[in-house]
């Protein structure tokens, strides 16, 4: 990348989804980027956030502006504080301004990033070659941390830019499959890979839908955590997916919801899908009893089946013991953030129309699974 060949402070972006035209974004004099659907979108297409932007030819402008000015659909694209770190220290390196607007940020992402829509100029910031040695990458991922300084940061940031999330990861393709593989933070301890693998296996054993889970090999730690991509299949569209984040239009850094909406989200956009509804109080259930505090409402999302005309709970991701400076859950259980137990769960389900004694045997069988599996990793908590 360089200067010359890409005018920065753009005022519009188009907006595609698998290569078809979706609508135009278009920065307003006050910093909020305005969204319109285009013609044949709104004849063919369908809503990429139901909420707050329906099918309807309008000029939709966001309220909100945590989101950078955009509509939460669209910061859905942009990557996170490792995506961002690894940006702007690109920037830097490359002597060109960080003070670049949030159209500009999306057109950077262009083509690559998470779920299906993409937007057009596509500013590819990079395209070095990447590196396949994971104790090498997660090395370097160290040293940025740590140092500010990889000679490689090219090539991370091509592997990871348009991630989300706060920890360094990358995304790669082995065996015609896409795998997310995450690397530790500043944070964590050097077992975090394992960890996370030894909660997605509890998850599953727990009956919560997931995609394929790994433990890369390493020669100096227990592994490094990978999951398969449910946005991305080779030789298939890329799936559109929103998280809670983006359809509530909700802080994801400030605790702002509750199970219960999360319960109310998933009937409604559903259609009162029973399996995902079930599924919901099955993560519910499990986040309490393993200890995962950071269930923020970028940690949910949902996919667009575009044949079938229906939206669906995705696959669950990011379930590992956390917690919050706070102390409490991000999402609080029945109003319960701090000690949500037996009686919120209970509260909670009944709410969602779950049946008494179905929760009581969900909530009975995911405390003794995550006890015998997991009870190493909870026991001090
Ligand atoms: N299996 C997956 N398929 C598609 N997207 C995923 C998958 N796992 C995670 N993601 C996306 O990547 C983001 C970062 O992953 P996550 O595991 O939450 O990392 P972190 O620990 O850094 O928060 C998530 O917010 C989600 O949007
Ligand atoms: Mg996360």
């Amino acid at each position: 990348m360089n200067k010359n060949d890409k005018v920065f402070g753009l005022k519009s972006l188009k907006v595609k989804y698998n290569g078809r035209y979706v609508g135009t974004l278009a920065m307003l004099n006050n910093g909020m980027v305005a969204f319109s659907y285009e013609e044949n979108w709104l004849e063919n297409g369908f809503s990429i956030s139901p909420f707050s932007l329906p099918l309807e030819k309008k000029v939709f402008v966001p309220t909100k502006n945590f989101f950078g000015g955009l509509f939460g659909i669209f910061a859905d694209s942009l990557p996170d504080a490792w995506g961002r770190l690894l940006l702007d220290r690109l920037l830097t390196e490359k002597k060109l301004d960080k003070n670049i607007n949030i159209l500009d940020r999306l057109a950077m992402v262009g083509k690559s990033g998470m779920g299906a829509l993409e937007y057009e100029p596509d500013y590819e910031v990079t395209d070095i070659n990447t590196i396949s040695d994971l104790d090498y990458i997660a090395g370097e991922c160290t040293k940025i941390l740590k140092t500010k300084y990889s000679k490689d940061l090219d090539s991370i940031f091509k592997m990871a830019g348009s991630s989300g999330g706060a920890r360094p990861k990358i995304l790669t393709t082995i065996d015609d499959e896409n795998w997310i593989i995450k690397f530790a933070s500043q944070f964590d301890s050097d077992n975090i890979g394992i960890q996370e693998y030894n909660y997605s296996l509890c998850a599953k054993r727990c009956g919560i839908e997931m995609t394929k889970t790994h433990l890369f090999k390493s020669n100096v730690c227990d592994g490094y955590f990978g999951t398969v991509r449910f946005d991305k299949k080779n030789g298939s569209d890329n799936v559109h997916v929103a998280t809670v984040a983006a359809l509530l239009e909700a802080d994801f850094l400030a605790p702002c919801v509750d199970y219960n909406d999360l319960f109310k989200l998933t009937r409604i956009l559903t259609e009162e899908n029973k399996n995902d509804i079930e599924n919901m109080f099955r993560r519910m259930c499990f986040n309490v009893f393993a200890h995962n505090l950071d269930d923020h409402v970028k940690n949910f999302s949902y996919m667009y089946d575009e044949k079938n005309n229906k939206w669906k709970l995705s696959p669950a991701y990011d379930l590992t013991f956390s917690n919050t400076y706070w102390g409490e859950h991000t999402t609080s259980v029945d109003g319960n953030g701090k000690n949500p137990g037996v009686k919120e769960l209970l509260s909670v389900g009944i709410k969602a129309g779950l049946k008494k004694d179905k929760c009581e045997y969900i909530i009975d069988e995911i405390k003794i699974n995550v006890r015998e599996d997991l009870g190493k990793y909870i026991v001090n908590a």
